[in-house]
């Protein structure tokens, strides 16, 4: 994707400096277009952490960095159950948001967004999804070409260790947004709307939790049918015996903890000796192991199935599916290896430049507030069939956008 074409600064502020900022900051870092001016947290270290290393104002509350009138867009990373509270406050303010995956937790909640950005004309971007990523963009732009016939069907499957990572009190809450299915659920979905057009008919879908460490799902699986007939499934579970990582050649021994790790942190979470709150603490950002989870290696690392999982595209004539640094298609004349600037993997690169022009080049946003409410009826449609055993016809979907 290309950068913008202005240096004019977009002045931005970041509500909830958690691990997910921790993530994105290194990202906003390199975007000479961005400049941090704010951002407000219950976290005194954290906090003090951001002020000292980007010289920005920092507030104990959303409504102070919302008065600051040098933010424009507010950045809403705070736990799930805010979302729509924080988004709604910030576009009141007249600041534009962006808002972490879940959009919500609820469809009520997720349209009083929608409301509130419509009402303070103001752009609502529902941020953090790997179909942001040039992987997602180039394999929906192969496909629309044509070249390899129609879409036939889609599949992506994820095994990672989610259920293992530090998690908060709210996060091991499923009516707070807790657990794989509300956290993990949005980037599978809107990948595979993305890919299939949008407009997804029903749902049948199942969710699992079987560990007693954790009270919460630690997995689900799918079967989505969209409008034009396009079958897929999509699957993650997310406590971390096996890893899809295995599954690729170079994927060794590249996660974040190692058999022998996952297998001492299943038993302190059963023993209830594991200190959580330190752990998520360490990641996020001056945390002793921010650097190590979020700052290791170059860009343009080689691709893991890691959060989003093994995803196949399979049209009439050929299946698409991610290679080491770009994509693998699959046809009658063989194996093309197509590479992908800054590599395969997923980047938030993609998402900063969509607000970048959403806001100062006033470009159409794609992943907007009714987007958004769309994948999050998928997802909630998902746990809605778990558990009345039987499939979800779904009623808010909009079509992909038409831009690449
Ligand atoms: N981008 C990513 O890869 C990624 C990774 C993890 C989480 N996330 C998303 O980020 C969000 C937060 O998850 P996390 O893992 O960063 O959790 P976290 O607990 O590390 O971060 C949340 C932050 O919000 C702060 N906070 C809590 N209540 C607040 C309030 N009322 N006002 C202001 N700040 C408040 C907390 O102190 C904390 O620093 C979730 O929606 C999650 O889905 C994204």
């Amino acid at each position: 994707m290309d950068s913008p074409s202005t240096t004019r600064k977009l002045k931005l502020g970041i509500v909830g400096i958690g691990v997910g900022a921790s993530e994105i900051l290194p990202q906003m870092e390199q975007i000479p277009e961005f400049q941090l001016v704010a951002a407000a947290d219950v976290n005194p270290r954290v906090l003090q952490t951001f002020r000292q290393r980007y010289g920005a104002k920092t507030y104990d509350s959303i409504e102070k960095l919302c008065n600051d009138p040098a933010v424009e867009a507010v950045w809403v990373s705070t736990p799930n159950k805010f979302h729509a509270a924080h988004s709604i406050i910030a576009a009141n303010h007249g600041k534009h948001v962006v808002v972490e995956k879940p959009m919500a937790v609820t469809l009520a909640e997720a349209e009083q967004m929608i409301e509130a950005s419509i009402k303070n004309k103001i752009k609502l971007l529902c941020g953090h999804t790997q179909s942001f990523g040039s992987h997602i963009r180039t394999m929906r732009r192969i496909i629309r070409s044509g070249e390899l016939g129609r879409l036939c069907a889609l599949h992506v499957w994820a095994y990672t260790d989610w259920m293992l990572r530090p998690r908060t009190a709210e996060e091991l809450d499923i009516t707070q947004g807790g657990g794989v299915p509300y956290r993990q659920g949005p980037h599978q979905i809107d990948t595979l709307r993305l890919l299939g057009g949008g407009m997804v008919r029903s749902v049948r879908g199942t969710i699992g939790q079987w560990f007693k460490g954790r009270p919460i799902p630690g997995y689900y699986s799918a079967f989505i049918e969209f409008e034009d007939g396009t079958p897929a499934t999509l699957m993650h579970n997310g406590y971390g015996y096996f890893l899809a990582s295995e599954l690729v050649p170079w994927g060794g021994q590249n996660s974040r903890y190692s058999e022998i790790e996952r297998a001492a942190i299943r038993k302190s979470l059963l023993d209830g000796s594991r200190d959580e709150n330190a752990d998520k603490d360490d990641m996020r950002i001056g945390g002793s192991k921010e650097r190590e989870v979020f700052r290791r290696g170059a860009p343009g690392k080689p691709w893991l199935p890691n959060d989003l999982g093994i995803l196949v595209a399979t049209c009439e004539r050929g299946d698409i599916r991610q290679s080491q640094y770009g994509l693998y298609v699959h046809s009658d004349e063989g194996t093309k290896d197509i590479p992908l600037v800054g590599g395969g993997g997923p980047s938030r690169r993609g998402e900063l430049i969509e607000l970048y022009e959403a806001v100062v080049l006033d470009k159409p946003i794609r992943h907007t507030g009714p987007w958004g409410l769309a994948t999050l009826e998928v997802c909630l449609a998902i746990m809605q069939s778990a558990k009345e055993r039987k499939e979800v016809m779904l009623s808010h979907q909009v079509p992909a956008p038409e831009a690449d």
